[in-house]
């Protein structure tokens, strides 16, 4: 890949990063979890990608800061992925990324809970994946249990977590000792 183009992607991302990050300190600057998953699912999504020097980076990198901008708006009716979806397509033309990349992100971002939408694209696969191996390497399931008393929730959670490393081949393999141990934390850890 010649040097200009790496810089305008590198650019795209560091655009898109900087709105997500933007958009939660406008909306709710005391929630404490969601700018540090995100940099986790990034982290996760960089070390899958190792094994798919394939994959299209840079809708990638896109897809993992826009997954989950709509997490907080919890007035629409519509799911965070729906959101995300029209997000992509009204904020990444207006920063100059082409129509192709824009789809291809749409599509990562809407199908990342793998719930109505199944992820399609090796793309959608790896953010899908990096979102649910990110849960089970920092601090999502006690904070779903400490704040939001969401113990049902964590409790399906881990298992459509575990269910969604399975895109990537490998991953289970690799996470499954934390799996077992987080259901019994879980199991464990009293409610708040
Ligand atoms: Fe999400
Ligand atoms: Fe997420």
């Amino acid at each position: 890949m010649d040097k200009e183009r790496l810089g305008a992607i590198n650019s795209a991302v560091e655009s898109t990063k900087e709105h997500f990050m933007r958009t939660f300190r406008k909306e709710n600057p005391l929630y404490r979890y969601i700018d540090r998953h995100v940099l986790e699912v990034e982290k996760w999504a960089i070390e899958i990608m190792k094994d798919f020097p394939q994959a299209n980076k840079n809708v990638v990198l896109l897809s993992v800061w826009l997954h989950d901008i709509g997490i907080l708006d919890r007035t629409k009716k519509d799911d965070h992925a729906v959101f995300a979806e029209s997000e992509a397509r009204r904020f990444l033309p207006k920063i100059g990324v082409d129509l192709e990349t824009t789809e291809k992100v749409a599509h990562c971002v809407r199908a990342h809970r793998n719930k109505d939408v199944a992820p399609e694209t090796l793309e959608a696969k790896i953010l899908t994946a990096a979102d649910s191996a990110s849960h089970m390497t920092d601090i999502n399931y006690i904070v779903h249990i400490r704040d939001d008393r969401l113990r049902d929730y964590v409790e399906g959670k881990i298992e459509r977590d575990y269910r969604d490393i399975g895109l990537i081949p490998g991953l289970r393999e690799k996470l499954a000792p934390l799996y077992v141990a987080w259901k019994e934390l879980i199991k464990a850890l009293p409610d708040p």
